[in-house]
């Protein structure tokens, strides 16, 4: 069964509510344009979650949400906080939360467990450091089946993100070939719709997305110019 590819923008810590809105529209523009048919995921930080309304598929997620319908999380936002604007994807177990944060693989399994609980569209990530990647392939292997633990590796509104810590905004793409023999490994343990992720742009994505068993891409720094984005939507092939 040939799928169509999978896109994700991850803004990270960048654009604001005005500059989303500007960076929506232009996308929604240029995917007319191109007759582009796909989904197009889009992460834009916690401030400038809003609803929409494009012509095309383009849906809007949560980088992070708390496994709570409201309460006292001073910092975080709930449910009721996404209900607001109709998100229903959200983003867990990035390597910046799982690193820069100190979020444990317990307590992204519980907002995993939470998130699916309310039917929430979720793209997972799991991916290696570069001292376990130095270490070979079943070092690589042992790590991701850790960042596997109390995930429901069968819930059907589950994408997969394999995002080698070591290549995120470093500008050090894995190989096709790198990419080819984990995404393989990471089939065995869960078969959901894998995307690669790290230092993916307009240079590499076709090659990026040729690689069997890549259903798509999660993209950091080269998706916050939305011109940057529209060359790499129209690489894929449907
Ligand atoms: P870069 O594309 O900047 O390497 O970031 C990848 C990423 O972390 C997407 O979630």
């Amino acid at each position: 069964m040939t799928m169509r590819k999978i896109l994700a923008a991850n803004f990270k810590t960048n654009h604001t509510r005005a500059s989303t809105r500007a960076y929506v529209k232009a996308l929604d523009e240029g995917m007319g344009a191109m007759g582009y048919e796909g989904e197009v995921y889009l992460f834009p930080p916690a401030t400038a979650l809003d609803r929409f309304e494009t012509a095309n598929d383009i849906r809007v997620g949560a980088q992070n949400a708390y496994p709570t319908v409201k309460g006292s999380f001073t910092g975080e936002i709930g449910l009721e906080q996404l209900e607001e604007f109709g998100i229903e994807t959200v983003l867990l177990g990035h390597s910046e939360r799982r690193h820069l944060l100190g979020e444990s693989q317990s307590f992204i399994a519980n907002k995993f467990a939470w998130f699916k609980e309310r039917d929430f569209r979720i793209i997972y990530c799991i991916g290696e450091p570069l001292e376990v990647r130095e270490e070979g392939d079943e070092a690589v292997r042992r790590y991701l089946v850790e960042q596997f633990e109390g995930i429901d590796t069968s819930y059907e509104k589950l994408i997969l993100a394999y995002e080698p810590v070591w290549a995120i905004g470093t500008g050090k793409t894995a190989t096709p070939e790198l990419i080819e023999k984990t995404h393989a490994q990471i089939k065995q343990l869960c078969d959901a719709p894998l995307l690669y992720g790290g230092s993916v742009k307009p240079a590499n994505i076709a090659d990026i997305l040729a690689v069997p068993g890549c259903d798509g891409a999660l993209i950091g720094t080269a998706s916050w110019e939305v011109e940057s984005m529209l060359a790499m939507l129209s690489q894929v092939k449907g």
